[in-house]
């Protein structure tokens, strides 16, 4: 304030709390000649300017308020964003869980199966080899009979003729003998059931990858084998040199019948329309190769086959969990994102697909050799 001044007048500016927001003065270098009437007029200023200052305030608490608020909604939104991530991870987790649950329960199935088949195999398989030596006996004592009697009476040559006896003695032996390969075809199922279902049991152990394979191939026999509407899936195996690795062999017997499985269901997809000879032409063939990566210690296990192919917009999404190009109720989309974590987390390995349509599949492992998990 001019320390000159003579003349000097103020009020206080105060909102409707009496709160004071500021002053509202005048000075002047003379005495203020009617001071009442200019305290009026003053009175009027600060109330006009008292409002105008609280209608300030006003809007910038609402103007602060709304921001506070789109803030909280922001935040809002990133919390309900990873609410919703952590639902959908803990779906995923429970569906693989239940899946994976079901392939354990499955595994303890043919488990039991194959040892409730064993009893009555092993009845069938004694009593067909009693079942030879009877008939070597009875076939021994009829040539006696006949050299004895070499003119029989007219009943029983009729009766030798009506049955045609020397086809019935060539062909039982055959009979037999077919029957024991059945019998010896039917054990071996069994015993790779039962060892399929062993190594059900997520334990690392050091095994022979090539068995696993060949034991997914053999459960899949069925599904490879020709039918009315196409020739045999072609299995061309290409095995090399392996040594036994440490791995945990039941999932990675499910990573092969999850690679092995949609191969077929893509050959279905791609026969379908197509004639029996058509196909014949160019046949449907899976290769399975396997190597050794000596510099990276490691495994190499490729399944390829000469099917459809994927899109890339396809290749990029199959290892998701869910992504299924198969109509509701034949795919769930597991099968890959379950064979990814097998092999990328639980083996520390690699997997990759390569693919363009119509020039088939190739899904390429790769499996840490010599890696014993329970050590760590
Ligand atoms: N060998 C293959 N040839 C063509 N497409 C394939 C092959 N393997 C997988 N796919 C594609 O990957 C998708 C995902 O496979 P997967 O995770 O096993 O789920 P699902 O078999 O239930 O569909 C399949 O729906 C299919 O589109
Ligand atoms: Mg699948």
């Amino acid at each position: 304030m001019n320390l000159k001044s003579h003349g000097f007048l103020g009020v206080a500016l105060k909102n409707s709390q009496e709160e004071v927001l500021g002053n509202l003065y005048i000075v002047d270098r003379r005495p203020i000649a009617d001071p009442k009437l200019y305290q009026d007029v003053l009175k009027l200023f600060a109330m006009r300017a008292t409002a105008e200052l609280e209608r300030e305030q006003y809007l910038q608490r609402i103007h602060s308020l709304s921001e506070s608020n789109s803030y909280l909604y922001k935040q809002e939104q990133i919390k309900s964003a990873h609410l919703s991530k952590a639902l959908y991870k803990l779906e995923q987790t429970q569906v693989q869980l239940v899946h994976t649950e079901k392939i354990a329960a499955l595994g303890q199935l043919v488990a039991g199966i194959a040892h409730e088949v064993n009893n009555p195999m092993s009845c069938i398989f004694g009593n067909l080899k009693c079942s030879k030596n009877y008939l070597q006996d009875l076939f021994e004592i009829l040539a006696l009979y006949q050299a004895q009697l070499p003119n029989p009476d007219s009943t029983l040559q009729d009766k030798i003729e009506e049955v045609d006896l020397d086809f019935v003695l060539e062909d039982l032996p055959n009979i037999l003998a077919s029957m024991e390969a059945s019998i010896f075809r039917v054990k071996d199922i069994m015993q790779s059931l039962r060892n399929y279902s062993r190594n059900d049991t997520h334990e690392c152990k050091k095994v022979d990858i090539h068995k696993g394979l060949d034991i997914t191939l053999m459960i899949l026999r069925h599904k490879l084998k020709a039918n009315s509407e196409r020739p045999e899936i072609q299995v061309n195996k290409n095995y090399g040199n392996l040594p036994e690795i440490f791995c945990f062999p039941g999932p990675l017997n499910q990573v092969f019948m999850n690679l092995l499985a949609n191969t077929i269901d893509a050959f279905d997809e791609m026969n379908r329309g197509k004639s029996y000879q058509e196909i014949e032409v160019r046949p449907n063939i899976i290769e399975i190769e396997t190597t050794v990566l000596t510099m990276k210690k490691s495994i190499q296990i490729t399944i390829a086959d000469n099917g459809p192919g994927m899109p890339k917009e396809v290749r990029e999404k199959i290892f998701n969990a869910f992504f299924t190009t198969k109509p509701e109720g034949r795919g769930t989309g597991l099968g890959l994102s379950i064979t990814w974590d097998i092999v990328t987390k639980m083996h520390k390995g690699k997997i990759e697909c390569l693919s363009e349509i119509g020039q088939g599949t190739r899904f390429i492992m790769e499996i840490p050799q010599g890696f014993n998990f329970n050590k760590i």
